[in-house]
């Protein structure tokens, strides 16, 4: 256990703010020790560090996590249930998976952060949600002190979100992870625009999940800055979703806007489309900007504190709302 520490290393903005209690759980055991000293003091459950932006110095007590283990705990004719450490890096799971030709997570590609994260915020690329692979997760209740096991129906997954970050949000720390993986026939998910096109250029017919999965490195590469180089969260706001009026309206004075409908009266567009045509692509202050290949994307271009990112994020979202009148909604979790 170590006290007082710069979170720096800890967070892909690389803010470095001061946490004046910082611990790292390797098992469940330390987990329940550390919620048996800490749990009044509102703990802050800390995982790759990817999705997250602190504006200042921390005071409340963080628990990293850092439970590994891929272990495969089950296995059907066409499937295996895989149980994965909280702790893992994500991608270093979707290569396990790849190697094993289990597929199913291929075209999560490259998403940073760790296992127990991916479903509180039920990531997503090219087409493909984490839900789609989900079987179960096991968690403690901080108020509790007890093991939990969550079912796939139990999370309430939907874009970008989970209970563990709507009813549950701060109340559960997840240890590790279920998935349900594909062993033969693997079902691939080639529809995704910038995938697609790829594919039809190079002329693949049958692309395995191998190939899907170096498609994606190749496409992600390309657009979005690796955070190992510059600091960033990926994606900062999340896809506005919207009604068929206020989509109507936007389409009627720009029909070039790309949207994926969603259902009868809902339809989403890309927030990195809203902020290109407010002329923020690229647009630096200070240290801080959005990334000249994604819109989306804020980057850290050097020493930016926690509050100039926050701040910088608050002048895009006026900006967009004033030009739009779309009120974006942060896909990164803000840390006060
Ligand atoms: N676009 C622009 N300007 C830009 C970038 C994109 O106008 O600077 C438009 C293009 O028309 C493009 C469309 O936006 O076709 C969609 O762009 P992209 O395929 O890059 O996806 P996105 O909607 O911006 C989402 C996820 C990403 C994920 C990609 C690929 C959200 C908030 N973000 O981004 O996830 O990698 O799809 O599936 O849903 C993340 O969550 O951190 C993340 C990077």
């Amino acid at each position: 256990m170590k006290k007082s520490i710069s979170l720096k290393p800890y967070n892909t903005f690389g803010v470095d703010v001061i946490a004046k209690n910082f611990s790292i759980a390797c098992n469940e055991n330390d987990i329940f020790e550390f919620i048996d000293i800490h749990s009044k003091n509102n703990p802050l459950v800390l995982g790759g560090g990817s999705n997250i932006l602190f504006k200042k110095n921390i005071e409340r007590p963080i628990l990293k996590i850092n439970i590994k283990g891929i272990n495969i705990i089950d296995e059907k004719i066409n499937h295996v249930f895989v149980s994965v450490g909280a702790g893992e890096n994500w991608n270093d799971f979707v290569e396990w998976s790849l190697k094993n030709d289990f597929g199913g997570v291929e075209n999560l590609t490259l998403i940073p952060g760790n296992v127990g994260s991916a479903p509180i915020q039920n990531i997503g690329a090219y087409g493909v949600e984490l839900d789609s692979v989900f079987e179960s997760c096991n968690a403690i209740s901080i108020k509790e002190n007890k093991l939990k096991k969550f079912k796939k129906k139990d999370c309430k997954f939907s874009y970008r979100s989970s209970i563990f970050k709507s009813n549950l949000k701060d109340k559960y720390v997840i240890t590790n992870v279920t998935f349900k993986l594909s062993k033969k026939n693997h079902s691939i998910n080639a529809e995704y625009k910038s995938l697609k096109s790829l594919i039809d250029k190079r002329n693949i017919q049958k692309p395995t999940i191998q190939i899907i999965s170096n498609l994606v490195k190749e496409i992600r590469t390309k657009k979005l800055p690796d955070p190992k180089i510059i600091g960033n969260c990926g994606s900062f706001f999340k896809n506005p979703i919207m009604n068929k009026l206020n989509f109507e309206k936007i389409y009627s004075t720009n029909n070039s806007v790309p949207f994926y409908k969603i259902s009868k009266n809902e339809y989403k567009i890309p927030a990195a489309w809203l902020i290109e045509k407010c002329n923020m692509k690229g647009f630096k202050s200070g240290q801080v900007a959005t990334h000249k290949e994604h819109a989306l994307v804020i980057i850290n271009l050097g020493e930016a504190t926690g509050l100039e990112i926050f701040n910088f994020s608050k002048s895009i979202k006026n900006i967009v709302l004033k030009k739009f009148n779309i009120l974006l909604e942060e896909e990164v979790n803000i840390i006060d």
